[in-house]
């Protein structure tokens, strides 16, 4: 089953749970997370998951852009996320299996998040036990740039691997996903879709998301 995740990234911050309650209708809410190192850019910390959480039921969808994560797991897990996903380019292969210890200390569901740059095979030593894999179709940092389509391959590639070790583990594509690149990137074997600007600068978020899933 193909799930909608729309990016809060690209809501209206003042008035965030109107924007939460606008895509209602999606299956997950996909959190960005930023610390300004990882990625030049600071969005959103613990706190604010935690009011998020007081607002919707949504399953949370918590991606930490954020070096050596481990620091942060038992926090955002505390605040209500369900599902945390860290990137493996952010810490050494030490600090990622803590990560994902934590992730099931606290009984959340644990992913890992590729950028462009990094090989499909490096998902290989976490595959087994992870509940995702995120493919950034975009350099990690801001909403509203254009997927990269050389990142099609990677998908294909992620795709066959979880088939061949997971196969009950998701593959979430994140970055520039809208109703023209959707049909490429479900093609190329993604479930889970991350579309931020493409919910939320439309006229009707509501209606965006239908158009995505008619897709
Ligand atoms: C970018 C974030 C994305 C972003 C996607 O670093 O991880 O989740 O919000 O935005 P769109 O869908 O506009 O590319
Ligand atoms: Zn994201």
């Amino acid at each position: 089953m193909l799930k909608i995740a729309p990016s809060i990234l690209s809501a209206d911050f003042a008035n965030l749970e109107r924007d939460i309650r606008r895509v209602s209708s999606a299956d997950w809410l996909h959190v960005d997370v930023m610390d300004g190192y990882f990625v030049p850019n600071i969005t959103i910390g613990v706190p604010v998951v935690k009011s998020i959480r007081q607002c919707t039921d949504m399953f949370l969808d918590v991606h930490l852009m954020v070096t050596k994560p481990a620091r942060f797991i038992e926090d955002f897990a505390q605040a209500g996320a369900d599902l945390l996903n860290v990137h493996l380019e952010a810490d050494d292969p030490r600090g990622i299996s803590q990560a994902l210890r934590l992730m099931d200390q606290c009984k959340v569901k644990k992913a890992v998040a590729l950028r462009p740059i990094t090989s499909p095979n490096a998902v290989l030593p976490y595959l087994e036990q992870l509940d995702m894999v995120l493919v950034m179709t975009v350099e990690p940092g801001f909403g509203g740039q254009a997927l990269m389509e050389h990142q099609l391959e990677t998908i294909r590639q992620v795709r066959a691997l979880i088939e061949r070790y997971n196969p009950a583990c998701r593959l979430e594509v994140d970055g520039g996903v809208n109703t023209t690149t959707l049909r490429r990137v479900v093609e190329a074997g993604a479930d889970t879709l991350v579309a931020g600007s493409a919910v939320y600068k439309a006229a009707d978020p509501a209606a965006a998301i239908a158009a995505l899933r008619e897709v």
